[in-house]
C-alpha cells in the first residue's frame, strides 16, 4: 500500500466498524431512552452495544496486535507519566496502539458497558416483563427501582466517560496535532511501529459478529411478538372471566383493569356507587348480587395481586392512601404530567379518564408502551 514512512496501519476496517457501532448504538439508545414508544429500538440498540462489548472482550484476547489487552499500558505510573508529559507538551512518542489513557478508557468502558447491558436486560425482564428474561418478573418485581438506578447511573457515568474520551481525542487532534480522529476513520495513525495484520479467520469472525448484531436489531424492531419482545402478560378476555363486570362497569366507560387500584380503593368505589363521579348508580342498574360478584372479581385481581409494572408502581406511589380513581394516584399523575393539558380536551380524548383513547388495548389489560397512541393524536392536531 502507498503510504508515508511515519504512518502505521493500526485499525483494520472491522475494528473501525465496531468502534463506530459501539459509539452510535450507545448515543442513539441514550437519546431515545425517554421515549416510551421507542422501547424496542432502545433495546435493539442495547443488544448491538452488548454484542459489540462481548466481541471487544474476545477481540482483546484473540484479535490483532494493537487490539490485544496484552499490549495495553495499564501501569499506573505510565498513566501518570503520560499525563504529566502531555500537560507539559513534552510527550512526543506516539504509540501505534493504545496509549496509557486509552488503554484505561477501553477497560473502563467495557466494565461500565457490561453493567449497562446486564442491568438493561434485567430491567426489560423484571419491569417490562418482556423478552426471554420476562420470567424474572414473578419473583423480582420488587427490584424494578434498583435496576433502573443501576442502569441509569452506569449510563450517565458512561456518557461522562465518552466526553472525557472525546476531549482527549480533540486535544490530540488540535493541540498535539497527531491526527487521531482520522485514525479511527482511515485506520492509519501517524506513529512509529509495524502495520497490523488481520488473518482471514479473524476477519470472518469480526464480520460475522457485525452481521449478527444487525440481524438482532432488525429481529427486535420488526415484531412485538417474538422471544425478544413479547410480554409475559398477554391480553385478558375480561368478558370471559366475568361477563357481569364487563357489562355493568363497561356501560358508561370502557372497563378499567382491576390491577390498577388496590383492594381498599375498589372497596371505596363499590361502596360509593350512589355517587359515582357524579353518576347515581342504584340497585336498579346493578343489583346487590351483581355488585358483590363484581366486588369479589375486583378484589381478586387488585393491584396487590399483580406484578405488572403499573400495579407495583401504583402501590409504591400510594403509600397509605387509597383514592377512588386511578387518575388520582401519584404514579398516574407522574406518568402523565408531561402531556399537554389541551390534549386531554381534544375530541378524540375528551377526558383524562378516557384511557382507551391513548392506550389502545387497556380494556384487555394491556398497557404496553408500544400501544400508546397519544403520539398519533399529537400529530393529527398539527
Ligand atoms: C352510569 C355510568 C357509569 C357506570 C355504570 C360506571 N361508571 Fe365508573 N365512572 C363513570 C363516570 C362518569 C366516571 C368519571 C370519569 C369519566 O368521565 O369517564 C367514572 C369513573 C370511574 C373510575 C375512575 C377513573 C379514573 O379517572 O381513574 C373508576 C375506577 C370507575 N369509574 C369504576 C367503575 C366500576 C368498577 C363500575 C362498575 C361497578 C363503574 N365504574 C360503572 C360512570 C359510570
Ligand atoms: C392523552 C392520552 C392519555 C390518556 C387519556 C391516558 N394516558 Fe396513560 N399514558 C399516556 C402516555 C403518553 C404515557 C407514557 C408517558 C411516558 O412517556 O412516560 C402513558 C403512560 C401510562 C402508564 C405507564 C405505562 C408504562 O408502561 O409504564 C400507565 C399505567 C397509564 N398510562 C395508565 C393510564 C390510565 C389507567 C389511564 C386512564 C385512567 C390513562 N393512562 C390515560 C397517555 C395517556
Amino acid at each position: 500500500m502507498n503510504k508515508s514512512p511515519n504512518k502505521v496501519f493500526v485499525w483494520p476496517i472491522s475494528t473501525r466498524i465496531i468502534h463506530w457501532m459501539l459509539a452510535f448504538s450507545f448515543t442513539i439508545a441514550f437519546i431515545i431512552s425517554s421515549y416510551e414508544e421507542m422501547l424496542h429500538d432502545h433495546v435493539a440498540l442495547g443488544f448491538i452495544f452488548g454484542i459489540m462489548i462481548i466481541y471487544r472482550i474476545i477481540w482483546g484476547f484473540i484479535g490483532p496486535k494493537y487490539a490485544r489487552f496484552s499490549t495495553f499500558k495499564l501501569n499506573l505510573s505510565q498513566l501518570k507519566f503520560y499525563f504529566v508529559e502531555k500537560i507539559q507538551d513534552r510527550w512526543r512518542a506516539i504509540p501505534a496502539g493504545h496509549n496509557p489513557a486509552s488503554s484505561w478508557f477501553t477497560i473502563w468502558a467495557m466494565i461500565m458497558g457490561s453493567i449497562i447491558v446486564t442491568s438493561g436486560m434485567l430491567l426489560y425482564g423484571i419491569q417490562e416483563a418482556k423478552g426471554f428474561l420476562s420470567f424474572l418478573n414473578d419473583n423480582y418485581y420488587n427490584q424494578m427501582d434498583i435496576w433502573m438506578l443501576v442502569h441509569k447511573s452506569a449510563s450517565y457515568i458512561f456518557l461522562f466517560w465518552v466526553f472525557l474520551h472525546i476531549s482527549g481525542v480533540m486535544i490530540e487532534q488540535f493541540y498535539h496535532k497527531t491526527n487521531m480522529v482520522l485514525a479511527m476513520i482511515t485506520g492509519y495513525k501517524r506513529a512509529k511501529g509495524e502495520d497490523t495484520e488481520v488473518s482471514k479467520k479473524l476477519n470472518f469472525f469480526a464480520y460475522s459478529i457485525i452481521i449478527i448484531a444487525i440481524a438482532t436489531y432488525s429481529f427486535i424492531t420488526s415484531s412485538n411478538y417474538n422471544f425478544l419482545t413479547s410480554q409475559k402478560f398477554t391480553s385478558i378476555d375480561y368478558k370471559a372471566q366475568n361477563p357481569i363486570f364487563v357489562e355493568k362497569c363497561g356501560d358508561c366507560h370502557k372497563i378499567y383493569p382491576p390491577f390498577l387500584l388496590p383492594k381498599a380503593s375498589w372497596s371505596r368505589v363499590m361502596r360509593g356507587l350512589d355517587n359515582h363521579f357524579g353518576e347515581k348508580i342504584t340497585e336498579a342498574n346493578i343489583t346487590k348480587s351483581q355488585q358483590s360478584t363484581i366486588k369479589s372479581f375486583l378484589y381478586a385481581n387488585s393491584a396487590e395481586k399483580s406484578t405488572r409494572e403499573s400495579s407495583v408502581k401504583i402501590m409504591k406511589s400510594l403509600g397509605k392512601r387509597r383514592p377512588k380513581a386511578i387518575t388520582k394516584t401519584p404514579y398516574w399523575r407522574e406518568r402523565h404530567k408531561d402531556i399537554d393539558k389541551a390534549i386531554f380536551k381534544t375530541k378524540e380524548v375528551k377526558d383524562k379518564s378516557n384511557c382507551i383513547a391513548c392506550h389502545n388495548n387497556i380494556d384487555k389489560g394491556m398497557i404496553d408502551d408500544m400501544d400508546i397512541t397519544i403520539y398519533r393524536i399529537k400529530k393529527n392536531k398539527d
